[in-house]
């Protein structure tokens, strides 16, 4: 399966043929408001969590990170702190928006939660992969631009933290449970680590988008991340979009550390088998 993505204008790469046959592949069996993996722009794959406790912060990251990337993830330091429509400036100057609200609660309250967050214009929105949730977030995410990812297990979960929870299988098969069910729900995609990203990608085929945090570059701290990988592995394993917070928020030069991933992505797509 081709991964490599097309330019930063969003065009494909290769042959429109192949491009189309990609496409109505891509249409016939996966939730029609899903961005085709394919299609998705470079700039885009890599998306920056501003994990601060102001909008001043919050701002001066972007503004440091003006032209490099255009995906951030707004997740529930920042919601609290700067509000909705912190969000809406970001929107409205080109910006895409990742909402990390991570929601699960009854059915009902989690569709009328994500009939608000269909209205302020995000990208993508978490919900986390139990019971009725995704189905319930699916649901009211129907016919908006909005793409509902599930989280299947938190990259700081070990398997000793799996067992705590009472499952008795391996953080892999959770993980993989979990996709499976998310997607027959029409799933737009799903939150995993590196780690399990190559066993999504083989069950689901295009039909899940994979979005991957937990990234460090070799060599670096994990913080509090048990299953972190690197940007490149985190490409071969076939994540679309990877998720990197602290090691650009606390670099020296976030502008750098930035280019530094973008880099590392790049040259791992250069490998992919075309
Ligand atoms: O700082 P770091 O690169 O570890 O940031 C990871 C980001 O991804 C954090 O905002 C965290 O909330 C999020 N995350 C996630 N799902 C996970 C692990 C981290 O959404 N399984």
């Amino acid at each position: 399966m081709d991964r490599k993505p097309p330019g930063n204008g969003g065009e494909a790469t290769r042959g429109s043929a192949l491009v189309s046959s990609r496409r109505s592949g891509y249409t016939e069996s996966v939730p029609k408001t899903m961005t085709p993996p394919h299609l998705i722009k470079s700039n885009e794959r890599l998306i920056v969590a501003l994990d601060v406790p102001t909008p001043a912060e919050a701002r001066k990251l972007v503004t440091e990170l003006d032209g490099v990337v255009s995906f951030f993830k707004v997740g529930m330091e920042l919601q609290l702190a700067a509000g909705p429509d912190f969000v809406r400036q970001l929107i409205a100057e080109g910006k895409k928006v990742f909402l990390d609200s991570k929601f699960l609660d009854v059915p009902e309250t989690v569709k009328r939660a994500v009939e608000q967050v269909v209205r302020l214009g995000v990208s993508f929105l978490t919900v986390h992969e139990s019971g009725k949730t995704v189905p319930a977030a699916v649901e009211a995410s129907r016919g908006s631009s909005l793409q509902i990812l599930a989280v299947t297990v938190l990259t700081s979960f070990d398997a000793a933290d799996i067992q705590g929870l009472g499952f008795q299988c391996s953080p892999e098969e959770l993980v993989l449970h979990r996709a499976k069910k998310a997607m027959e729900a029409g799933c737009h995609g799903v939150v995993a680590s590196g780690l399990e990203a190559r066993k999504i990608r083989e069950m689901a085929g295009d039909r899940l988008l994979i979005v991957t945090p937990g990234i460090r570059r070799p060599g670096t701290s994990k913080n509090d991340h048990k299953r972190a990988v690197t940007p490149a592995e985190a490409i071969q394993a076939g994540a679309d979009y990877l998720v990197v917070g602290r090691p650009i928020r606390d670099a020296p030069d976030p502008r750098k550390a930035t280019q530094d991933i973008l880099e590392e992505m790049e040259a791992s797509w250069k490998t992919l088998p075309a």
